[in-house]
């Protein structure tokens, strides 16, 4: 049976990749130390008897070797615990470099030592700075690039390191903005599309940072399970294995959207008559963000396949059902 460890796993992204893995027959290590994370992320599966969850911290390394060694042999590391707010690490850049850079290159050693075929990390648009050139290139980001924040830097240096690995072999994937069911919208730093969603079901207006003309690209989080399967070789119908890729790529659609036609979009979906308010624009915000996505479609064979409107009503109808 092949075997996998998500770190992450109680988190939005985490908890779908997990749980598609299990559809598939897959074995898996779950890890997280609910700092972001939800149990209720994980309810629907949690009984399983092909998973197992730690609640662990990544930095904790006793604790890590543990587990690990009692999980060997293990097929695939997914990568995901970090610090994700960015905010948070301007505030605390010594507990980001500890979780988002220092933990994830021992993660990787501690793979070579234990033989996992293939590391995959959870990178960001993040990585590139405010880079005016667009689309963003994966070469764009450099060690001159200036990041904006330490969440920018540290992924940046634990993706390189990732991407260099050859045993086991090093995946990262730079994602754009994602989104979809699951997304915690509880903090003024959560996501924009959770949060619009939530203020919108709650009837309240849709709070736009600025003049709204900023642009981003966003994924939807079926698009991002199924690459994180296609970068890992596993098939995605079957769950079927081949050879893992290695190197550093772009996910996103290579398709930008301005936060107001966003909020238009869904207000028009939940309640045309909501209204929509302009507040001070957030600082250290990035203008403009969009991927050239050429190297996975090229490599994997990858394509995103859910258009903005799909992914945002299924989106809403998940929160709906949350009420
Ligand atoms: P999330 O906060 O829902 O998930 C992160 C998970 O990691 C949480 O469950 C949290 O409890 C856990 N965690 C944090 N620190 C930990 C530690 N020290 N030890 C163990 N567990 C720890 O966020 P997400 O959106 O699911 O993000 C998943 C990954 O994807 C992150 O690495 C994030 O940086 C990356 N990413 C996300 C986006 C996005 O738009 N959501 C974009 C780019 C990159
Ligand atoms: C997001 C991720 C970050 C990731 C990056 C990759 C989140 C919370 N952050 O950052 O981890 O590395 O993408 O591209 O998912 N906005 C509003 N109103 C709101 C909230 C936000 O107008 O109520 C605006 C923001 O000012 C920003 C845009 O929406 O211009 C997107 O913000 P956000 O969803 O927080 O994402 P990023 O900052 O792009």
């Amino acid at each position: 049976m092949v075997r996998s460890v998500v770190t992450g796993a109680a988190g939005f992204v985490g908890s779908h990749l997990a749980e598609r893995l299990l559809s598939l027959g897959h074995q898996v290590i779950g890890i997280d130390n609910l700092s972001t994370g939800k149990m209720e992320n994980i309810n629907s599966f949690i009984d399983l008897p092909e998973f197992s969850f730690h609640r662990s911290d990544i930095r904790d390394r006793s604790s890590m070797s543990e587990i690990l060694e009692k999980a060997a042999p293990i097929d695939y590391f997914f990568h995901l615990a970090a610090v994700v707010s960015v905010p948070f690490s301007v505030e605390n850049p010594g507990i980001t470099e500890e979780t988002n850079y220092d933990a994830t290159v021992w993660l990787l050693s501690k793979c070579e030592e234990l033989n996992v075929s293939a590391f995959i990390h959870a990178g960001s648009a993040a990585e590139y700075g405010d880079e005016p050139r667009l689309p963003i290139k994966e070469e764009y980001a450099t060690d001159e690039t200036k990041h904006l924040s330490p969440y920018g830097k540290t992924k940046y240096l634990a993706s390189k390191s990732v991407a260099k690995s050859k045993k086991p072999s090093g995946i990262s994937l730079r994602f754009f903005n994602i989104y979809g069911p699951r997304q915690d919208p509880s903090s003024q730093y959560s996501g924009v599309i959770s949060r619009f969603i939530e203020q919108a079901l709650r009837g309240e207006p849709l709070t736009v940072f600025g003049d709204g003309e900023q642009t981003r690209d966003f994924i939807y989080i079926d698009d991002v399970i199924n690459v994180y399967l296609v970068a890992a070789g596993i098939n995605s119908d079957t769950g079927q294995i081949t050879s893992p890729y290695q190197g550093t790529y772009n996910v996103g659609r290579s398709k930008s959207i301005t936060i107001n036609r966003l909020a238009e979009v869904i207000r028009s979906i939940v309640n045309p008559n909501l209204s929509i308010v302009h507040l001070d624009p957030r600082p250290g915000d990035i203008r403009h963000s969009l991927a050239d996505i050429s190297k996975a479609k090229s490599t994997f064979g990858w394509e995103p396949a859910w258009g903005i409107e799909e992914g945002l009503k299924e989106t809403i109808k998940w929160y709906q059902e949350q009420k």
